[in-house]
């Protein structure tokens, strides 16, 4: 197997497709020029997200020590995982009693009216990035006051050392979350504090998660608050990356934008494809535990390994001209963006929500959009996120009298 010369984890300069797709074709198990290993085709990384007991996820340097509170969900082991995981999916599927999709278009409806009124500015900074922090924000019962400042913590933790190394300078065990972050652990040890406290506390996620046990076992107050700033880091950098994805898609492809006004149905197409397209993941990174043979390729136990999820998205033996965004794949849901096995994303469902609702709240206010001129995607400074940093566009706005008229045929197709 040879050392490849160029990296496919670096997608610094954009996600590497044409290495991929070597890679796919001659070398499915690769050494990249860090040490780590990759796995480039489809059903390779769709079985190695099965393989929990061989693959565990890792967000770190290699040899870095996590107190076991600060363990992300995605780092904890199995049995453990499992338990955990089902407070966490009880938590999120409140968005399924409705309570969310109101709150969506409204955010949405208020993000883009000031882009309307000027004519132009940046859908990523203005429209895109409020929405995830936001929704997640109000899932977790945070004051609508403090949404902005949650956005900017999320910005914070997943760019900084936490998500990666979580190590002092002088190599000792990290400083954790609250290193990092004070203001931000503070505010969410105060949102546990306050319902511990109260004798009526809000319906909300945090009082779900102090209500619930683990084999009669409660989390402790700092085992919440990790996992509650991860459901925010999880929630917020992908989900922005799908909805930036997908309008870049839409603004610069004039025969899609049409086709989308002419057949507003195809809209959660659209949301499936761009997942599949430009997964907002384009890579997950594991550390092997055990001596492990694939493809011929034997990896040693101890080594990090990185899935491509992109380029399994991409993989000709699974998908019909994997390069093309085409919306008449027979089953748009099968592709690996929200990953696989016993991790595969909990927040799946309320992402394709919000990207659904961003993307019909797009197409019911704005009448033509074309990205500025010239223009050269700027990829984002998250090692593993795949999205444009910026989307610089003109608009024109529809009409009061369309967007009426489009808010009836909509509640007529409901009916
Ligand atoms: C388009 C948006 C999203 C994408 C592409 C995405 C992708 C993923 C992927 C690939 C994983 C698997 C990670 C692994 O195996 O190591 C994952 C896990 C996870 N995601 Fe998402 N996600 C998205 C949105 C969300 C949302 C909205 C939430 C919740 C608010 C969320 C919460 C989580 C959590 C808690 C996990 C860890 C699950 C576990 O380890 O059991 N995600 N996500």
């Amino acid at each position: 197997m040879p050392l490849m010369a160029a990296d496919p984890l670096d997608a610094s300069a954009g996600v590497p497709y044409e290495l991929l797709a070597d890679l796919r074709a001659e070398c499915p198990v690769s050494r990249t020029t860090s040490g780590a290993y990759f796995l480039a085709r489809h059903d390779d990384v769709l079985a190695a997200t099965r393989d929990v007991d061989v693959f565990q996820a890792s967000f770190r340097a290699s040899g870095v020590v996590v107190l076991p509170e600060e363990q992300l969900i995605s780092e904890i082991p199995e049995p453990r995982h499992g338990k955990i995981r089902r407070i966490i999916n009880s938590a999120i599927a409140q968005h399924r009693i409705g309570r969310v999709e109101p709150f969506v278009r409204e955010l949405c409806n208020q993000l883009i009216e000031p882009l309307i009124m000027r004519g132009h500015g940046d859908l990523v900074a203005e429209y895109v990035t409020p929405i995830p922090a936001t929704v997640v924000a109000h899932l977790l019962g945070v004051d609508p006051a403090d949404h902005a400042r949650f956005a900017e913590w999320s910005d914070l933790v997943v760019q900084s050392a936490y998500a990666t190394e979580n190590r002092r300078h002088d190599g000792a065990e990290g400083e954790g979350l609250a290193g990092v972050a004070p203001d931000f652990t503070a505010y969410l040890d105060e949102m546990i504090a306050e319902r511990k406290g109260s004798a009526d506390p809000p319906d909300d996620f945090v009082t779900r998660l102090i209500g619930t046990s683990v084999d009669g076992e409660h989390l402790t107050d700092v085992e919440m608050r990790t996992q509650l700033a991860f459901l925010l880091m999880s929630g917020n950098e992908t989900t922005r990356h799908l909805i930036a994805n997908m309008l870049e898609t839409v603004c610069t492809d004039a025969a899609l934008l049409s086709g989308l006004r002419a057949e507003r149905g195809l809209v959660p197409t659209v949301v499936e494809e761009s997942l599949r397209h430009d997964p907002p993941i384009h890579v997950l990174m594991r550390d092997c535990l055990e001596e492990v043979t694939i493809e011929g390729v034997t990896i040693p136990a101890g080594v990090k390994v990185g899935f491509g999820l992109a380029s399994a998205n991409r993989d000709a033996r699974t998908y019909e001209d994997p390069d093309e965004f085409r919306l008449d794949r027979p089953s748009a849901k099968d592709h690996l963006a929200f990953g696989g096995g016993p991790h595969v994303c909990p927040g799946a469902s309320l992402a394709r929500l919000e990207g659904r609702i961003a993307l019909e709240v797009f197409l019911d206010r704005v009448d033509e959009a074309t990205v500025d001129e010239p223009y050269r995607r700027e990829p984002v400074p998250v090692f593993w996120a795949n999205g444009p940093r910026r989307l610089p566009v003109t608009l024109t706005g529809v009409g009061p009298k369309e967007v009426e008229r489009s808010f009836e045929s909509r509640e007529t197709e409901f009916i």
